[in-house]
């Protein structure tokens, strides 16, 4: 068999409102929000270059422009820590926009999921690509879009990333109905998104990582608003199994929401801990807190800051 077209291009919706950050949103996007050392998005764009995709198409919407800026050369800074030889504090940023192709699409209606993966539908031209959400931070030993890419080109079809979410929880997800194949991988059998508990077709949620083929763009073009009135991309992909299959991976790897104050708040304690400068002194202040009050145990010993 030959091998399949290789997945070159990751699509990031970044359009919405991020209306649980509000007020910091009305000035900062979410996806610029510090996590430990550097804004939410660059974690899917580091795992974008490092699952060896090369284009990045940004879904972004009017009033996000702090965003084109920060993925935007800025000379005079590079300049002036040349300078003062710290050029390092810009290396991780300059990775990315050294190593892919970045280009914006604006989504000038907030219709939903589907509408702003569709928006790029020109943009990613008839190949398959991935979608990544920002919100959705994984910290994993291979990279979480990697693990779908391994599974895509064993099986050429799409692939969704999941993860087992307790119940309570199961209707801020879309959620498949599943036959599982092998360990861990499952042939998808049907998909909801945002169930009631009750109608919830399994507890595998789906994660904001997706491998799929052009044929979804005009699934997506026929497919009317659905949960919370929106063009939901979940219901594409319901479309595309009357065409062929479509997996799902439970993927190995600790995933964060990073879209709402409480899920940002624990990836920056968690990835915090493990951050070779801040952990151990994160640890530390963590031991000697008071869980009740929040404060240190022994006022005696303040958190230690930077010298
Ligand atoms: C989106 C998707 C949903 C998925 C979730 C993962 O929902 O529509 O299927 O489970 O991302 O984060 P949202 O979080 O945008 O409401």
């Amino acid at each position: 068999m030959p091998s399949p077209t290789p997945v070159r291009t990751v699509v990031v919706p970044a359009a919405g409102w991020g209306s649980r950050f509000l007020p910091t949103t009305k000035a900062v996007p979410k996806e610029l929000l510090p996590l430990v050392d550097r804004p939410v998005i660059q974690y899917g764009l580091e795992e974008t270059i490092d699952s060896g995709l090369i284009r990045a198409i940004i879904v972004t919407s009017p009033g996000k422009t702090a965003l084109e800026d920060y993925l935007r050369p800025r000379p005079a800074l590079d300049e002036f820590l040349a300078s003062r030889d710290k050029s390092h504090l810009l290396s991780g940023i300059a990775r990315i926009m050294d190593g892919l192709d970045i280009s914006y699409v604006t989504q000038r209606e907030q219709l939903g999921l589907g509408h702003a993966v569709l928006t790029a539908a020109g943009s990613v031209g008839p190949e398959p690509f991935a979608v990544l959400l920002p919100d959705d931070v994984i910290d994993s030993s291979t990279p979480a879009l990697q693990q779908l890419l391994d599974v895509y080109q064993a099986r050429r079809a799409p692939v969704l990333a999941v993860q087992r979410v307790p119940r309570d929880r199961i209707s801020g997800y879309g959620v498949i109905e599943r036959e599982e194949i092998a360990s861990g991988l499952h042939r998808v059998k049907a998909l909801v998104e945002k169930p009631c508990p009750e109608d919830a077709p399994s507890d595998l949620g789906i994660v904001g990582r997706y491998v799929l083929t052009p044929d979804i763009f005009d699934a997506l073009a026929a497919t009317p608003p659905g949960a919370l009135g929106e063009i939901q991309l979940t219901d594409a992909i319901s479309n595309l199994l009357e065409i062929g299959p479509v997996y799902a991976l439970e993927f190995e790897g600790s995933r964060y929401d990073a879209g709402n104050p409480l899920g940002l708040i624990q990836a920056s304690v968690s990835m915090g801990l493990t951050h070779p400068d801040l952990g151990p002194d994160l640890r530390a202040y963590l031991a000697g807190l008071d869980l009740s009050t929040g404060w240190p145990r022994s006022p005696a010993s303040p958190p230690s800051g930077p010298p």
